[in-house]
């Protein structure tokens, strides 16, 4: 089972902190979240897994942590002042502003029940382009629309791998083929921003630039998107909400030559199948674009520097072969944000105990559950319980990420706990002041095991790996 729709983790988020709407207390800011404890601790737990698996497991890949502001010509070269913008109308009736490339994701504001276009009355104006980038100013300027002073909230993480791709290369003696993995927040001024997390204004990417032998590309542009679809489920998420689409030539971004998209099925209440599927991930090969782009040595066809303002060649000199070339780039890049989203609609599950009411359990991975287990004391005025439960909380912390609750009735902590994915809870009991030994519950069976205190860490962390 998977939550039957966005709304239901959209109110479980709410109730029990994983996310608020941001800026609440002045009427919010539309398309603004904010994580609150238990989402902080799931988005991290799924950033360090990503991290994990590229800059720890594997030999080949270099993390970096480069600026969200840089130099205005980055984005003048890169094509994103250009070419980075999304087709916009206006419907002169409701005055409603909307993607054209996205009408059949939102409604008309006269008429709720049809798309912007649909209704008689609709009257949408030409398609204009809107660039997306985010604009702000650098230090103290005299005016606002100072053009020396413009800069821009990067709209992708990625460029601060491709400029900084001579710094990993030297400083780490690198050879071809090898990767630079960086996790950052990055801003779009989206028309329709919406669906929850799944389209905002700031999001936050993972994004690995894989640098290889142009002929190699083919081959590795695959064995990523294989090796992606592996990692996506191995967070719990099933083959059957996932499924890879081809973007099409005229879907392609200015850089790519392909592009595969993993899409997650975020809309399953949605009648017509192929409206249920929307992007989690891209993976592209976006060839030596962006190396050839950032270097100061390419001319165009009359001999001119394509970049008379960069100062360094992004060139690769292969000792193998003797040769000097542009490495072609390979780049899955994932948002934390969607990424959030799939794992907890994919891990919602609904249980009905023996008393007949329906239980929300969060079937997350252990590794991605925000508390990992929650030690309750069965009586909260047995000073001794509530001591050793205490104390049994404090030597688990340093271990695993665990909580102490005693503010309700044992049923109603178990199914808070439930309910926010927590794999174990430990219950101290009177028995326990005999026998020195706790009774654990797993989340998913509700079966319960009586576990000895001085092997109890031991036996968490071994069902918890
Ligand atoms: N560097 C390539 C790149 O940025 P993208 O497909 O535009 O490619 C990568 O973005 C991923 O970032 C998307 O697959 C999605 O997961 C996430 N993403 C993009 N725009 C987003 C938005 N407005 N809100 C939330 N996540 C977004």
């Amino acid at each position: 089972m998977s939550a039957p729709n966005i709304e239901t983790i959209v109110s479980l988020s709410k109730r029990r902190g994983f996310v608020f709407p941001a800026s609440d207390i002045y009427g919010g800011l539309g398309s603004s979240w904010d994580y609150g404890p238990l989402g902080v601790e799931l988005a991290n737990n799924i950033k360090k897994s990503w991290w994990n698996w590229l800059v720890y497991e594997r030999d080949d890949i270099e993390g970096l942590d480069s600026s969200i502001i840089q130099n205005r010509l980055v984005w003048k070269y890169s094509g994103h002042e250009q070419t980075f913008h999304d087709p916009l109308v206006d419907c002169r009736t409701c005055k409603g502003r909307f993607r054209l490339d996205k009408l059949q994701d939102v409604q008309c504001l006269n008429h709720p029940d049809v798309h912007p276009g649909e209704n008689k009355e609709c009257s949408l104006t030409e398609a204009r382009d809107f660039n997306l980038m985010f604009r702000t100013t650098m230090g103290a300027v005299s005016t606002e629309d100072d053009p020396a002073a413009l800069a821009y909230l990067r709209p992708e993480t990625a460029q601060g791998i491709f400029i900084n791709f001579a710094n990993v290369l030297n400083t780490s003696r690198r050879k071809l083929p090898f990767g630079v993995a960086q996790i950052g927040k990055a801003f779009r001024n989206e028309v329709t921003p919406g669906n929850f997390i799944f389209r905002t204004r700031e999001f936050e990417q993972m994004e690995m630039e894989y640098f290889c032998r142009p002929e190699d590309a083919g081959r590795m542009h695959q064995e990523w998107i294989d090796g992606f679809q592996e990692w996506i489920q191995e967070l719990g998420i099933s083959s059957e909400n996932l499924k890879l689409y081809e973007q099409t030539k005229d879907e392609l971004a200015h850089y790519s030559e392909r592009t595969v998209d993993v899409l997650y099925r975020y809309f399953p209440e949605r009648e017509d199948e192929e409206k249920q599927w929307d992007e989690l991930m891209g993976i592209a090969n976006r060839t030596d674009y962006d190396l050839r782009v950032h270097s100061k040595k390419p001319e165009d066809a009359g001999g001119k520097r394509i970049n008379p303002d960069s100062t360094e060649d992004l060139s690769y000199f292969d000792p193998q072969t003797n040769e000097r070339l542009y490495p072609y780039v390979i780049e899955p890049a994932i948002g934390v944000n969607r990424t959030l989203l799939a794992v907890m609609m994919d891990a919602y599950t609904e249980k009905t105990n023996d008393k007949g009411e329906t239980r929300v359990i969060l079937k997350l991975k252990p590794e991605l559950a925000p508390i990992k287990v929650a030690v309750l004391p069965l009586a909260k005025n047995k000073a001794e319980i509530v001591d050793m439960a205490k104390t049994i909380k404090r030597s688990l912390q340093p271990s695993m990420r665990a909580v102490y609750d005693d503010t309700g009735g044992i049923g109603k902590l178990y199914a808070r706990q439930d309910e926010i994915g927590t794999p174990f809870c430990v219950t101290v009991d009177h028995e326990s002041l005999v026998d020195n030994a706790v009774t654990v519950r797993d989340r998913d069976t509700w079966e319960q095991e009586r576990i000895g205190i001085d092997v109890l860490k031991d036996y968490l962390q071994k069902r918890l790996a």
